[in-house]
């Protein structure tokens, strides 16, 4: 991973996590203890940052997260919070949300004061804020390895229809080795791979089991 200084130079930065890759690993303060990317091993996760605890757009999006979490936890999805907040903070908002919103925050939620879990995953945007986490979303599957990212600002909620989208299409890509085309939700047609040959592209527009609309895009349902 690349690292390099800040703009002040007093803080190094690391680049992004990648895509395909292992997601980088971790041990940390949460609210139900301490835990680690291994604990997670065997189902997906979705890690997932705020920028700080007792804010408006995160207090929505905590009620969003906790209302999505027992579909996701059906879908063998475990959610888990991060922000640069401590772990009394973090008790104190989760308390406060389910005292006047009437919403019990279900997952456990990263305690990273000392920003180690945020530098590895990138989730500071130092144009955005030094001092808070962007709005970001890593979904790591049951082999530990990083499938998809969603960085949002700090000042846009994040949408809980779309991260389940998401869970849906990562699963039906490894279900039945499909690719999800454009807002694609489960019940509808996958795209299935382009040919890469010329006979086999002659093939494919005479194929009557698929959709197809050209050589190269092709549709079936599941
Ligand atoms: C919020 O959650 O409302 C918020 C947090 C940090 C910056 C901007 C908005």
């Amino acid at each position: 991973m690349v690292e390099h200084n800040g703009a002040n130079g007093s803080e190094t930065f690391r680049g992004l996590p990648r895509l395909g890759e292992p997601a980088p690993d971790f041990e940390a303060i949460t609210t139900h203890g301490m835990l680690r990317l291994s604990d997670f091993k065997g189902s997906w996760l979705i890690l997932f940052s705020h920028p700080a605890d007792f804010t408006p757009v995160c207090t929505t999006e905590f009620v969003g997260f906790s209302e999505i979490n027992s579909e996701l936890n059906k879908k063998g999805v475990q959610l888990l919070g991060l922000s640069i907040d401590s772990v009394y903070s973090h008790i104190a908002w989760t308390r406060n949300i389910e005292e006047k919103l009437g919403v019990k925050v279900p997952f456990p939620v990263i305690a990273d004061i000392n920003r180690e879990v945020a530098m590895k995953y990138g989730m500071i945007m130092p144009g955005e804020s030094r001092t808070e986490t962007s709005r970001c979303v890593f979904f790591i599957d049951p082999e530990s390895k990083l499938r998809a990212m969603i960085y949002y600002p700090l000042t846009t909620g994040r949408n809980m229809q779309e991260i389940i989208r998401v869970v849906d299409a990562l699963q039906a890509t490894d279900k039945f080795q499909v690719a999800t085309p454009a807002n694609w939700k489960p019940g509808e047609k996958v795209i299935v791979g382009a040919p890469n040959t010329s006979s086999m592209a002659e093939q494919r527009m005479k194929d009557k089991s698929l959709e197809v609309v050209e050589w190269y895009l092709s549709k079936k349902a599941l």
